[in-house]
């Protein structure tokens, strides 16, 4: 049960409906406010359950807790709408991806901030969301409690959540693709396509659940159980060594992370420069 009376949901894109849509249908003693700027948006929200307007600054005011789900480029135009004197005593979640903790904490005064990263698996509860903090929160349980709502949560250092962006965070998009590549060699050899899509489908599931029910045993021991002697399995697998699709696979794990770190320091760059400005404009106001 989380407990706050309010939570906001600043830019309710697919990240932040998905959020929206846990808390409406399993926190229903929390009032859930969400903003986005096109009517649809706003009309997504409303179907979904909860209060809907274009209103940041009142959203923040209405919530103890608000999660900022804007894309990074967005940020500073949405501190904005905000202003600088709302964030004190609230406890604020970024999912936006590069926004370090340091310059989260430097614009919203006296917030306690958090960074998440979640995926988009977030919208059948079952993200993989990790979880980092500067240090000093005291709403730990809290920000796991909301995420818990959208799936399964890690606490990390807040220098592996590049990392976790290639692997997690793009996740769904690379076993997507494998899902479909198989299909379509079940379709090369004589297969509905519909027929193929739906049992890789299932093998991905189960195969998941089993080897998470045999937590510690390497994913190498099943494959070795699968692959008899002189069988299919094995001429299988044959094929993806020969064509080092193992080592694809690791490649293409080390470059989304690469990128996601590139990304960071380019939109946490930025950010701070035109989020200084911003803020010497709102001081000089006072
Ligand atoms: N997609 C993923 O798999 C994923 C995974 C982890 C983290 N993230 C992070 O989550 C954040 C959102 O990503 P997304 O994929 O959900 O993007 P998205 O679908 O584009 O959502 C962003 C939302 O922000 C709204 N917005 C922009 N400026 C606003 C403002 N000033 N006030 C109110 N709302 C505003 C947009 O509203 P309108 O559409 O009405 O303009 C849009 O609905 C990003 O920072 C991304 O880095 C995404």
């Amino acid at each position: 049960m989380l407990e706050v009376t309010g939570v906001a949901v600043l830019g309710a894109g697919k990240i932040g409906s998905a959020i929206v849509k846990a808390l409406v249908s399993r926190a229903q003693d929390v009032r859930v406010v969400a903003t986005g700027r096109s009517a649809e948006t706003l009309r997504r929200v409303e179907s979904l359950g909860a209060h809907a307007t274009r209103d940041n600054r009142r959203a923040v005011e209405s919530a103890e807790l608000v999660v900022i789900s804007v894309k990074p480029h967005h940020f500073p135009q949405l501190l904005r709408e905000t202003g600088f004197d709302v964030w004190d005593g609230k406890v604020v979640v970024s999912v936006m991806a590069g926004v370090r903790l340091a310059t989260l904490q430097s614009v919203l005064e006296g917030a306690e901030v958090y960074r998440a990263m979640p995926n988009l698996n977030a919208y059948v509860g079952k993200s993989a969301t990790a979880i980092a903090e500067n240090g000093s929160g005291s709403s730990r349980s809290l920000v796991e409690e909301l995420f818990s709502l959208v799936g399964y949560t890690y606490w990390v250092p807040e220098e592996y959540l590049d990392v976790w962006t290639g692997l997690a965070g793009s996740g769904p998009a690379f076993l997507a693709e494998i899902v479909d590549a198989l299909a379509m060699g079940a379709v090369a050899s004589g297969m509905s396509r519909e027929l193929a899509y739906r049992a890789i489908l299932d093998v991905m599931e189960g195969t998941a659940l089993l080897l998470k029910a045999r937590e510690g045993v390497h994913p190498a021991q099943l494959r070795d159980e699968v692959a008899t002697p002189a069988g299919t399995t094995i001429r299988g697998l044959t094929v993806l060594e020969s064509e080092g699709v193992k080592a694809a696979l690791m490649r293409v794990v080390e470059e989304a992370s690469r990128r996601s770190r590139e990304i960071g320091v380019d939109v946490d760059e930025k950010a701070r420069k035109e989020l200084a400005q911003i803020w010497q404009q709102a001081k000089n106001k006072i």
